[in-house]
């Protein structure tokens, strides 16, 4: 049964935006305008709450700094997908203890899935006490209330209970660059695959009105984005808890429909939920880029089962077939865990095999790591690290070959790309990303960043393309 998605009134995202606006008026009275360091971690979910956190710290009146020991507040948003990210922020958090006791009145917030997590809470809440704040992302529509708090009363703020999430609309953002722009179409997420963190960290799946969206989308369009990244832990999902009769197909086709140069993409579909109704869309939306991210995880249906994932090798390969069928030269990226509990290496090699089968133009692999309170956590994992690693290796030596075997293919090809920034490659000052997302070094005037240009293709290696502006 769906539950009834809660939605934040109006009035209640205006509440909002008025103690911006008083933390503004204080902000005001100072010698010189403050500054906030926001530092994101994990996924692209994250950069774009982070986008909407600095638009609340904007309208607060704060400069932005990426410099810790400059920060009058600092937002930590963090992720809680593996043990290293966690790690990392642990670490980063730990060390603001110095930067704090340097700028004495600096307020550091923690943000993000971590602060759903009941023994990381605990963690913060005893070990980390120079954190000040702490919320979790289905409160950050409310992060000027919570911050307003920090400033009127004496002690720390910790909104961290289970919650299921809700929609709010309307609240400011600052986006990074006028290239590329993410637009969440959807919260949270319902699947429990048996290894994941994500449910118990981001709620119930729910759905922003799809004239929400394209308002959004028309805007972004007016502004002159090129690329435009629709985001949701399983944007198959999207619209089955609202009564618009509007699916992810069909959400794909209005946002076609807006007016613009730019191009459509989005991130994540789950196999289970990927139909041939939205692949006939792909093939049919011109704005639609060529490209799919389709984690697949394990190639071995006794681990997809433990995994709770919903779907066969079978019927993933089949559903990479009908895509090809109507989108031939489709750019195709997946997700794999290696060593989930109880995996023999006899069953990995299904995954090495479907690597084989499928030719995935790059792979984002992952060795498995417990989350407490996920139903894998408490699996027997009797294989050793090292046993772990060797497979892990395995894989990712074949993905390069097949990384390098695609990129070939596409030298002395021109290919129409969208610039998108500096390179950091030694020989080349420009990054550009071609329809299907691969990257692109090549050498070129700095006015072309922004717009879509034809790149020759000349060379290229595992990870990338490399070309020169075609006449
Ligand atoms: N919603 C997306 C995935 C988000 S998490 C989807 O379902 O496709 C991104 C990736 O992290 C997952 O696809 C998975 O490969 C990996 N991952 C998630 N939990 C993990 C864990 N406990 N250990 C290792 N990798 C994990
Ligand atoms: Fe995690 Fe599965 Fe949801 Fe993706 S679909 S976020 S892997 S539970
Ligand atoms: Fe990490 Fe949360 Fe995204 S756990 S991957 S930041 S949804």
């Amino acid at each position: 049964m769906n539950r009834v998605t809660t939605r934040i009134s109006p009035e209640e995202v205006a509440r909002q935006m008025e103690l911006c606006g008083r933390i503004a008026e204080m902000n005001a009275a100072r010698a010189a305008a403050p500054a906030a360091f926001v530092d994101t971690y994990g996924c692209q979910q994250n950069e774009a709450d982070s986008e909407r956190i600095r638009g609340y710290l904007r309208a607060m009146g704060f400069t932005f700094t990426d410099r810790e020991e400059e920060a009058d507040v600092i937002v930590i948003n963090t992720c809680a997908i593996r043990e290293h990210a966690e790690q990392r922020v642990l670490g980063n958090v730990g060390a603001l203890v110095h930067t704090k006791r340097r700028k004495p009145g600096q307020i550091i917030c923690l943000c993000g899935c971590m602060a759903q997590e009941p023994h990381n809470v605990d963690k913060l809440r005893n070990s980390y006490r120079h954190v000040d704040l702490v919320f979790g992302p289905q409160a950050l529509w409310k992060f000027p209330e919570l911050l307003w708090r920090i400033y009127t009363r004496r002690g720390r703020v910790f909104e961290t209970a289970d919650d299921p999430g809700n929609i709010a609309e309307g609240i400011p953002v600052v986006r990074q660059g006028g290239v590329k722009a993410w637009v969440s179409i959807m919260y949270g997420c319902n699947n429990f695959c048996s290894y994941c963190i994500v449910p118990y960290v981001r709620g119930r799946e729910r759905s922003r009105a799809s004239a929400d969206i394209l308002r959004e989308v028309a805007e972004l369009a007016a502004q002159g984005y090129k690329e435009i990244t629709l985001l949701g832990q399983n944007v198959n999902s999207y619209g089955k808890d609202l009564s618009e009769g509007v699916d992810f197909a069909e959400l794909l086709r209005r946002v076609n429909a807006v007016p613009g140069d730019f191009l459509i993409r989005f991130m994540t579909s789950h196999p289970k939920d990927a139909t041939e109704r939205l692949f006939d869309a792909m093939a049919q939306c011109e704005k639609v880029a060529p490209v799919i991210h389709l984690p697949f995880q394990a190639g071995n249906d006794r681990v997809l089962r433990a995994m709770n994932r919903g779907y066969t090798r079978e019927a993933y390969l089949e559903k990479v077939r009908a895509l090809r069928a109507r989108i031939p030269d489709i750019v195709l990226t997946s997700d794999v865990i290696v060593g989930f509990p109880g995996e023999t290496t006899e069953e990995f090699e299904d995954t090495l095999s479907l690597l084989r089968e499928v030719e995935f133009d790059a792979l984002f692999t992952f060795i498995y790591s417990p989350r407490k309170g996920t139903p894998a956590a408490s699996l027997p994992d009797p294989m050793g690290k090292e046993e772990k690693q060797a497979n892990f290796q395995r894989l990712v030596d074949l993905q390069n070959e097949i990384s390098l075997k695609k990129h070939r293919a596409y030298v002395g090809k021109t290919v129409r790309c969208l610039v998108d920034g500096r390179s950091d490659d030694v020989r080349n000052n420009l990054t550009a990303r071609t329809a299907g997302g691969r990257l692109v070094h090549f050498t070129g005037d700095e006015s072309l960043i922004g717009g879509y240009h034809n790149l020759k293709i000349t060379d290229c290696s595992t990870w990338a393309l490399f070309g020169e502006p075609a006449e």
